[in-house]
């Protein structure tokens, strides 16, 4: 089980960052729940001893270059951070995060001992299945340049663009996500293994509040949930916790 709670762009102040992670951590512990909290970066050496787990949004596919504005996994190892989102679809939409980037992230993660949670999800579905081409295209890209033995420290999240946001049209139902779920674990079998496919973590994240999360890891087969807009309302995010 793994609770990530993805903040984007909020909140406003490093004082009302202090404050939502220090309540939600402290329910999050209580219930003995692993919770990963990714802040903006600007909050990430603050929070650093505030949270249990520490996550970032993204990550800079480059390690020795001159990029002006990214942050390198380098970095982010020497800040105690152990997750790190990799190709949000909103980063692959809007900062063109294609899979070879995110390829290259995947592995300078790995090399630093934090695991990377690898966001897939297609924009729209068809009665055809091109969307499973899609996801598939994406899994299999994302863990191309690691040694199969790595395999087993990455983390997926399914995320169906059309479930994400402000924009989102609904969640994805139960049994969308249980789908999922399993296409994501059988893509990894087939290049990994089935032992490896068993162990690995596929995370459910679009559109989770408080009254829907419980049913993404009982009937949609989850392993944890990634959640944006409702991690950063202390009392909706409590909610949630505890509903799991
Ligand atoms: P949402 O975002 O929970 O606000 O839909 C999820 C995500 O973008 O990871």
């Amino acid at each position: 089980m793994l609770l990530v709670a993805n903040w984007k762009m909020a909140p406003d102040t490093l004082l009302e960052a202090l404050m939502l992670a220090k309540e939600t951590s402290a329910v999050a512990k209580k219930n003995k729940i692993p919770f990963v909290v990714c802040p903006p970066y600007i909050y990430m050496l603050a929070l650093q001893k505030k949270v249990a787990l520490l996550g970032a949004q993204a990550v800079s596919p480059y390690i020795d270059m001159p990029h002006t504005g990214e942050i390198h996994a380098k970095m982010l190892q020497k800040a105690g951070v152990a997750y790190a989102i990799v190709g949000h679809s909103e980063r692959r939409h809007v900062f063109f995060e294609n899979n070879t980037i995110i390829q290259q992230a995947v592995v300078h993660l790995i090399e630093k001992k934090i695991t990377p949670i690898i966001c897939v999800g297609e924009q729209t579905r068809d009665n055809k299945g091109a969307y499973l081409d899609f996801v598939k295209e994406q899994i299999t890209s994302a863990i191309m340049l690691l040694q199969k033995t790595k395999i087993k420290d990455v983390v997926f999240a399914y995320e169906p663009v059309w479930a994400i946001g402000k924009a989102a049209t609904r969640p994805a139902s139960v049994e969308e996500c249980r789908e999922m779920v399993i296409f994501i674990r059988k893509t990894v079998a087939d290049i990994a293994g089935d032992k490896v496919a068993a162990k690995l973590q596929v995370l459910y994240g679009g559109s989770v509040d408080e009254d829907n999360a419980k049913s993404f890891l009982v009937d949609g087969g989850a392993d944890g949930l990634l959640v944006g807009r409702v991690s950063t309302d202390i009392k909706k995010c409590i909610k949630l916790i505890q509903s799991i």
